[in-house]
């Protein structure tokens, strides 16, 4: 607090209260900024509350000296909190990368593969920058910009439809355009403004950026989108959501029309025939990087025409018809410092490298993952050495070697127990080929509480339960708390209770307000109604990420049906496990999982404490209308029209499963020439049977 604040407001001079004012504008800004920008306040709401109250009272005693910047002209800050959310009507999706020319030509030969093409038939395929920024989509409806969104977690992004209205590249309003046009793609920040702004932060004595993409992204989350205006951002539109009216047929017919309609398109996109064109213009592009202007991390293709792009559809959450062809990593050399051991959600003990902080591309680096005690081996490391790092996009930097090692460097020794009160021994778990695998594990589960953190940090998390004002920080404050601890998930669901005696006790705790505590405890109680995909993906089961988690909603349909297929699985019904493994992506690594998940009393209590709180609501069984919905198929023989992948992976957009056998269960067989024992056994079983072209006009194709 400034010495000014000392003084009664009555008993300022004018000087005293302009000096003071400013003051004030510059630090309610930065609590502002750490509240809503960064998630972390560093001081109480009712502190907060007493500066914006000592600002107001000095400028309802001096109006003349209301600044421009007032924290009380910028309302909105105070009460929009959080963005809301805004569901994608067709999900943003994310890329697949290619590292090398092999890499490029395995991407055009799987196309060719997949759509059963000859090796040698042309595809035409389109070549652009990848702009290192953040993708938006933004909403136009009868021309109209009504609504824009990030990514978020693909489903479902941030509205930031006032902030992207103060970029100059988003036009408000489109002449020609279809009437639902959802145009997508990146904010960035060029060179120049980044160092500008940097300049200005050093200047203020505020925190710097990172780099140019950080910028970005944290100039269009600015809750005052009076601040994203100051910011110069830049858009370049690259992709489509939801378009009523296709313009164009071909993803290169689509960009110039974004230009026509009045968007900026990358000038660098091209079209070429091959690999090996695709494979030149990168180098092309590589080669002017440096004098761009803005932060490109590699180049992406796309299958060119818009039919093929819909046949080729995606896999889990990146298109089969596009890859982003990265550019190789940056790297330095730096000094290995020291090896600390983090314990994970599912108990695994990763070796993490301290390293002295070297700048690589732009970033500064001072922890490097090790993976676990083999790659410490293989490397060759010891603290004190120095040794080459490299950083690649948003990949955690990695040790690629040891450069220089002194005499007095110093062996790494794998700590054989846990670090954990328990000191349970570390196991080496062996892997599915029955040797012993390279993972080190504490066997505690959750009795460790590493892993029962771990496994809370987890549990809150974006893609889980994703609750509000609970981040890591809050969970780590209750997990050590002694009035009313977390432990495990279950407990979060009960703290309101536990603390009736009218929120007293927490409002009291640092950090605490009144207000965020009635925030947090709404934002927990909204999540008690929680979809069956984050229920299953909130458990922490290892092998189960946020994809399994969906194909095993999607699957069972109610948290009933899948506890009791789960809770057979660990019993050893081979039947259930045939069953849940028939899922696409679902394989005995994750079976194994499972099992032993619920197989183990402390999970199983876990769960029962967490269900009893929740109500989780039943994933829809994918498309109803479809006349395949819901039916199990089996391919065989010789199809012409379509690879057997595509085959798969079309039954499954309609909703349906694709099965390798026949059996009981069966409800149809798509037989081509040459079909053996599988139509066989369908005629034997009175399956129906149809054709290649049957089943196309079955499905309207
Ligand atoms: S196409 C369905 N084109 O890269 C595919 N993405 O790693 C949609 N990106 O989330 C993406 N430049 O934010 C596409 N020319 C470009 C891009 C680009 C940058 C970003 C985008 C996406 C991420 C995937």
């Amino acid at each position: 607090m400034s010495a000014q604040r000392a003084i009664a407001v009555e008993a300022l001079n004018v000087q005293e209260a302009a000096i003071e004012l400013a003051a004030l504008a510059a630090e309610i800004a930065e609590h502002d900024q750490r509240y809503h920008g960064q998630d972390a306040p560093t001081i109480s709401d009712a502190e907060y509350d007493a500066l914006r109250n000592r600002n107001n009272a000095i400028e309802a005693q001096f109006p003349e000296l209301i600044r421009a910047d007032s924290p009380s002209r910028k309302i909105g800050s105070m009460v929009s909190e959080k963005f809301g959310k805004i569901r994608h009507a067709v999900p943003m999706l994310s890329l697949d990368n290619a590292f090398n020319d092999g890499d490029v030509l395995d991407f055009a030969a799987r196309i060719r593969r997949f759509l059963k093409l000859d090796d040698d038939a042309t595809i035409p395929f389109t070549a652009e920058p990848k702009i290192d920024g953040l993708s938006l989509s933004l909403r136009y409806e009868s021309g109209v910009l009504v609504s824009a969104a990030t990514r978020g977690d693909g489903a479902e992004g941030e509205d930031v439809t006032l902030n992207a209205r103060t970029i100059a590249d988003v036009p408000q309003h489109l002449k020609t355009a279809p009437a639902v046009l959802e145009v997508r793609g990146e904010v960035y920040m060029s060179h120049a403004d980044f160092a500008a702004l940097n300049e200005k932060a050093a200047a203020n004595n505020t925190a710097l950026y990172a780099n140019p993409r950080n910028a970005a992204a944290g100039s269009l989350r600015q809750l005052d989108a009076n601040i994203t205006r100051e910011r110069a951002l830049k858009f370049y539109a690259y992709a489509w959501g939801e378009v009523s009216a296709f313009p164009s047929e071909t993803q290169s017919g689509m960009v110039a029309a974004l230009s026509q309609y009045g968007f900026k398109t990358n000038s660098l996109m091209a079209r070429f025939e091959t690999a090996e064109g695709l494979i030149g213009h990168y180098r092309m592009i590589e080669a002017q990087r440096a004098t761009l202007g803005y932060d490109i991390d590699g180049v992406v293709y796309k299958v060119d025409d818009l039919e093929l792009q819909r046949r080729l559809g995606f896999v889990s959450r990146s298109p089969r018809w596009a890859i982003a062809h990265k550019f190789p990593a940056e790297k330095a050399t730096t000094t290995l410092l020291a090896i600390d051991i983090q314990i994970g959600r599912t108990g695994a003990l990763t070796p993490v490298a301290r390293l002295k902080p070297v700048t690589v591309g732009g970033v500064v680096v001072t922890n490097a993952t090790l993976h676990n005690a083999e790659e410490i081996e293989r490397l060759g490391i010891k603290i004190g050495d120095t040794v080459r790092v490299q950083r690649a996009g948003d990949v955690i930097p990695q040790i690629l070697g040891v450069e220089i090692s002194p005499p007095d460097a110093v062996p790494f020794v794998f700590p054989h127990q846990c670090p954990c009160d328990l000191k349970t021994p570390v196991v080496r778990e062996a892997t599915g080929t029955g040797e012993e695998g390279v993972v080190s594990r504490c066997s505690g589960e959750f009795a460790c509480p590493y892993q029962r953190i771990e496994h809370l940090r987890h549990f809150v998390g974006r893609k889980a339960f994703d609750i509000e004002g609970l981040g890591e920080k809050q969970i780590a404050f209750f997990f050590d708390d002694e009035e009313l601890p977390v432990k495990s998930p279950a407990d979060i669901f009960t703290l309101a209770a536990r603390d009736a005696a009218n929120l007293k006790k927490l409002k009291d705790k640092e950090g605490f307000g009144t207000l965020s505590v009635a925030k947090l405890f709404e934002a927990i109680n909204a999540r008690r109604n929680i979809p069956l995909d984050r229920m299953i993906f909130g458990l922490g089961c290892r092998h189960v990420g946020e994809a399994t988690a969906r194909v095993l909603a999607r699957a069972y349909g109610s948290w009933f049906a899948f506890h009791e297929a789960a809770l057979r699985v660990a019993a050893g019904d081979e039947g259930v496990r045939a069953e849940m493994d028939a899922l696409d992506d679902i394989g005995d690594a994750v079976l194994d999982a499972i099992a032993r998940y619920f197989a183990e009393p402390h999970n199983l209590e876990l769960v029962d404490r967490l269900a009893a709180e929740l109500t989780i609501i039943d994933t829809e069984k994918p498309s109803g209308a479809s006349p395949m919905s819901g039916k199990t198929i089996v391919f065989t023989g010789a199809l012409e029209r379509m690879s057997r992948d595509e085959a798969k992976a079309m039954a499954e957009r309609l909703g349906a499963k694709a099965a390798g056998s026949v059996s009981k269960k069966t409800d149809l067989v798509v037989a081509g020439p040459g079909a053996g024992s599988k139509l066989a056994d369908a005629q034997k079983l009175g399956i129906e049977v149809i054709s290649e072209d049957e089943w196309f006009s079955r499905i309207g194709g």
